[in-house]
Formats: structure tokens, C-alpha cells, sequence
């Protein structure tokens, strides 16, 4: 094999793809039992079920649109998440919509006055803080209480006191009535799921595809052969944490089928008070306008955890301590392991969106194989 590739995941996919087709035999193994990482989803009741948590394609980028397009139709799906507070609806990002139901203003100039003056409640001496302080900065208080404080303070496992100020560097806010999530002009669900796009990425005569295999089973025999690796994992883990461990927040996944059509009449709901012990429900048939059994669907509630050792990692800390650690075994990989390449969300310890990742790849396969 010239190349193996640590993860089925999207980059690893993607990379594999593209190195198969420029002749190079690549074996990819995943320690899990299937294909496609985070964006896996699977069939239940003809529905497109989720995995791993909401997965809604959006990119501003037409060459990344056109790349995946390639692999999968996808679905004209806007996402318009809807808040629950006590029992009480708003509209998200925050909007016209929002700021009716909040104060009953209808204009976008009383909007805009009322927001002035929400902010003028709180009067901020200084750089703010910490998190509460820089939102109540942005939005004021109404706002802040309802729809930020307690999602957030769930999603962090602190205090929003507690949290720096940077997290939030601007809330979105729209002066007009529309709930689309996303800025980007392209936006869709793969129709059939995501997993049948890392089938097709991964489906080449020149890759085998190992499932339920784990680099460090034989990691020294992978290290000592001639092949280039492209890792996914984590890279703190590659190097048995000997530097310290990367934090991570994790996410619990408590998934019901319900014998009933309709359940909460969105795919996204956020549950934004504190006492609410998950932060959103997900009902997977409304991501494919209700496709699926009529008599059945399927509601996923994801709760946050702390990341621990053995633990799924999704969302990587990105705070000063962890970048500078993050820096440290960077320079670990240059100069012990210059046959692998540390790539995707784990890899390179980030948030990638999709788009993100399949650039991150094509990028990778650029500077490796040329244009
Ligand atoms: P990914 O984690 O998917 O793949 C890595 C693979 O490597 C996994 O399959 C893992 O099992 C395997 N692996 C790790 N260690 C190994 C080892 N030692 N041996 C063998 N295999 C190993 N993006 C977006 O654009 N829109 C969205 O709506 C969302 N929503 C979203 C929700 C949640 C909850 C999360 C966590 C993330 C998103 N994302 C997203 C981001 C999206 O999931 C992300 O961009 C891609 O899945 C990243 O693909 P990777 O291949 O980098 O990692």
C-alpha cells in the first residue's frame, strides 16, 4: 500500500478518494464498526437517522458545493432552529421573528431602539469579562437570559462567568423576519444520507477498507512500513498524551423511535433554560421534509459531558492552554514522524464544518500529488 489512512471519517475519505484515483493503493482502517465518522447516519423506519449529532451541509464555497454534489443530490432543507425557553418559542438566529415574539416590536427601527436601549441596562465600564458580559455587551439582557445563557452554560459545562469573552465575539442578529440559519448560498441534506457519500468516496478498486481497527493496535508495525499516513485521530493520543491531554467536550446521544408522525414539527429544537438537562432535540425526518414511515419517527436529545479518556472527543477546547499544547506536539510530529500527515477535526485539534474538512483535504491532496 503507498498510503494508509487512520479514519473513515470525511477527510480521511476524501484524501483516500482522490489518491486512488491518481493510481496510489490505499488502505484505510476505522476502529469503529462503519464507515463516514461523525457524519454516519443510518436508515431506521426510512429514516435518515443522525448518529452523531445534526448534520446540515452549508458552504459559501461552489467549488466545495460542486465537489460534493458529485457523491450525493441534495435536498433544498434550510435550517431554521427553533428555541424552547420554559415552554416559550423563538425563532432562531436571532431575527425579526424573535424580537416580535420577545417585545412585540414590528419594525426593524424598533427592534434596533429596543436592543439600544436592553444594552444601556447594562452599563459595561472595560473590555467585558467574561461570556455573560461581552453577550449582555451584544444583545442585552432580554436576550441574553432567554436564549443564551442557560444553552451555553450547558454547553460549556461552567458558568458563563466563568467562560472567556472570546467565544462569543457577535452574536448574529437580523433585522429581518427570515429564520435561515446560515449566510451561505449553498445549504442542503445529502437525499439517502451522508453515509452513501463516503460509500461512493470510499468505493475504488485501489482502497481496502478495514473496519474495527485501531492504529495503536499496530502502530509501530504502521510506523515502520513504507506507506505515508494520514492520521484522523487525535493527536494528542497519537503520542500516548505524553505532553498532557487536549481537552474535548463530549456529547451523550439518547436516541427514541416514537410511533407517531409528527413530533416537535422541526428537525432542530434548542432547549435553552438551565433546567433542561440536554440542549436540543433533533427529529431526523424533518431534515428529508418527512420522508420515512408515516406512523413513526425518529428524536435524538444530546446532552453535553465532559470528555474523558476512551470518551467520544466532538468538540475540541480551543483556548489559549490547549493551543499552545496543540503547538507543542506539532512540532513533535515535524520532527519524530515526517511520514504522517495529522489531518481533520482531530488531527488538527479544530472545528472544521464539512465544507471545511473536504478543503482541508483537497488542499492536502494538492500539496501532495500536485493540481
Ligand atoms: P471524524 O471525527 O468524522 O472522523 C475521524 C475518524 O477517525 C472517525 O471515524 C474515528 O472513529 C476514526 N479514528 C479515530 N482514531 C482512530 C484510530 N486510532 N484508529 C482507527 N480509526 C480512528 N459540520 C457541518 O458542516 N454542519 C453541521 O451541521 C455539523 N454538525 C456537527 C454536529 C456535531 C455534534 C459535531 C461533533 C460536528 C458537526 N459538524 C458539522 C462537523 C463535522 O462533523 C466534521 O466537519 C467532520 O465530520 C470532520 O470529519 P473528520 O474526518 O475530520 O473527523
Amino acid at each position: 500500500m503507498n498510503y494508509l489512512v487512520v479514519g473513515s471519517g470525511l477527510f480521511g475519505a476524501v484524501f483516500a478518494h482522490e489518491a486512488a484515483k491518481k493510481g496510489h493503493s490505499v488502505k484505510v482502517i476505522e476502529k469503529r464498526s462503519h464507515i463516514g465518522g461523525n457524519i454516519y447516519t443510518k436508515e431506521v423506519a426510512g429514516i435518515q437517522v443522525h448518529q452523531y449529532g445534526a448534520h446540515i451541509f452549508h458552504t459559501n464555497m461552489k467549488e466545495i458545493w460542486d465537489y460534493v454534489n458529485q457523491f450525493a443530490d441534495f435536498n433544498n432543507y434550510i435550517n431554521s432552529p427553533i428555541a424552547n425557553y420554559n415552554g416559550e418559542i423563538y425563532n432562531l438566529p436571532f431575527n425579526m421573528n424573535t424580537f416580535n415574539k420577545l417585545w412585540g416590536v414590528i419594525t426593524p427601527a424598533e427592534a434596533q431602539a429596543k436592543i439600544a436601549e436592553q444594552k444601556q441596562l447594562f452599563n459595561l465600564d472595560g473590555e467585558p469579562k467574561n461570556l455573560e458580559e461581552q453577550a449582555i455587551s451584544l444583545i442585552g439582557p432580554d436576550v441574553y437570559q432567554k436564549l443564551v445563557k442557560g444553552y451555553t452554560e450547558k454547553q460549556w459545562g461552567k458558568s458563563a462567568k466563568d467562560l472567556p469573552a472570546f467565544i462569543i465575539r457577535r452574536l448574529p442578529v437580523r433585522f429581518t423576519y427570515d429564520n435561515n440559519y446560515f449566510n451561505d448560498p449553498y445549504q442542503g441534506i445529502p437525499v439517502g444520507g451522508y453515509t452513501k457519500i463516503i460509500e461512493k468516496l470510499l468505493d475504488h478498486d485501489l482502497i481496502e477498507v478495514e473496519l474495527n481497527s485501531d492504529f495503536f493496535s499496530h502502530r509501530e508495525e504502521y510506523l515502520q512500513s513504507d506507506a505515508k499516513i494520514i492520521y484522523t485521530g487525535m493527536i494528542d493520543q497519537f503520542f500516548n498524551y505524553r505532553l498532557g491531554e487536549l481537552e474535548y467536550r463530549s456529547l451523550r446521544f439518547e436516541t427514541e423511535i416514537l410511533n407517531q408522525d409528527n413530533y416537535q414539527g422541526n428537525a432542530v429544537v434548542n432547549y435553552t433554560d438551565a433546567k433542561t438537562p440536554f440542549t436540543r432535540i433533533i427529529e431526523h425526518k424533518h431534515f428529508e421534509f418527512g420522508k420515512g414511515d408515516p406512523n413513526k419517527t425518529v428524536i435524538t436529545r444530546e446532552y453535553p459531558e465532559v470528555w474523558q479518556r476512551g470518551d467520544d472527543p466532538y468538540y475540541p477546547v480551543n483556548n489559549q492552554r490547549n493551543q499552545e499544547l496543540y503547538a507543542e506536539y506539532v512540532q513533535l510530529a515535524q520532527a519524530d514522524y515526517p511520514q504522517v500527515f495529522f489531518g481533520g477535526r482531530l488531527g488538527q485539534y479544530r472545528y472544521y464544518n464539512m465544507d471545511q474538512t473536504i478543503a482541508a483535504a483537497l488542499q492536502v491532496v494538492k500539496d501532495e500529488f500536485g493540481e
